[in-house]
């Protein structure tokens, strides 16, 4: 796919990791629907900088746990926006829970966020797309869907839930639509974490560093770029998931 003037929505798009691939995005020339829930302001100085870049930014604010109907995202767009022909469902909540611990209302909540908006926001995607066009998802998933954390149980089921997700859209969804994902590995620092934390996540990476925003970018750029992979997800680890 050419991004060049394409109209690229993204979740949780405002801070963090999906400020980067926001940014990505802008510089390969999209257009932003910029997704935010909370952070208004982080959202706002994010879209000035697509703006800086030369791109089109639109701010949309939408709690996704409550989402039931995510056509309006992709509804009433400025006569200066296309229809929209990509989707990253970057927004995540990743709250600490146990199997013994775990209550259905804190489930509830995650894979409202983590999975059953990413569903809905590809359904409305598609039915938003313009018959003549094609258009293609990037699912943001974590490699530790393969070696669960003890600590977050709710988490990791719904993000292994997406990675089934992934793979599912990308059949049915063929040959019009490509669905892939990458799954993260250490990129950013938790919101709150400590420096000794994070020494200790670095130390399990074979290539002995964090990721960051330009590499995620990167790759959510080449996914979106190469027209012949659809139901990929890549692993974006530094090599942490070949450890034991
Ligand atoms: N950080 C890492 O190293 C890492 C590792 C593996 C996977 N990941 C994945 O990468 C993605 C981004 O991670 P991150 O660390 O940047 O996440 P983060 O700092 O926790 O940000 C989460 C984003 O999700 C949005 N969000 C949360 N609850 C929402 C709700 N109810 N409605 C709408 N939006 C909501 C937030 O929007 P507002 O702030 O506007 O409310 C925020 O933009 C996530 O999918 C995460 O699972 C990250």
């Amino acid at each position: 796919m050419n991004l060049a003037g394409k109209t690229a929505l993204i979740t949780g798009g405002g801070h963090r990791i999906g400020r980067g691939l926001t940014l990505a995005l802008a510089r390969a020339g999209c257009n932003i629907i910029l997704h935010y829930n909370r952070s208004a302001v982080p959202a706002q100085a994010t879209a000035a900088q697509v703006e800086a870049l030369g791109a089109r930014v639109l701010l949309r604010q939408a709690d996704l746990s409550q989402l039931d109907d995510a056509g309006p995202l992709f509804a009433d767009l400025p006569a200066n926006f296309t229809p929209v022909q990509v989707l990253v469902n970057n927004a995540a909540v990743f709250p600490k829970d146990t199997l013994a611990d775990m209550t259905v209302a804190g489930w509830s909540q995650t894979f409202r966020v983590n999975l059953r908006s990413p569903i809905l926001l590809t359904q409305a995607f598609v039915r938003a797309l313009p018959d003549d066009e094609i258009g293609a998802v990037v699912n943001i998933t974590d490699w530790r869907t393969e070696r669960p954390y003890r600590t977050h149980f709710s988490y990791t089921v719904s993000k292994g839930a997406l990675d089934a997700f992934t793979r599912t859209a990308a059949i049915q969804l063929a040959p019009r639509v490509r669905v892939n994902g990458i799954a993260l590995g250490a990129m950013l620092p938790p919101a709150g974490a400590t420096e000794a934390y994070w020494r200790s996540v670095l130390a399990t990476v074979p290539l002995a560093r964090s990721g960051g925003l330009e590499v995620a970018g990167d790759t959510l750029l080449y996914l979106l770029r190469n027209d012949f992979i659809t139901g990929e997800i890549i692993r974006l680890t530094g090599g942490a998931h070949l450890k034991m």
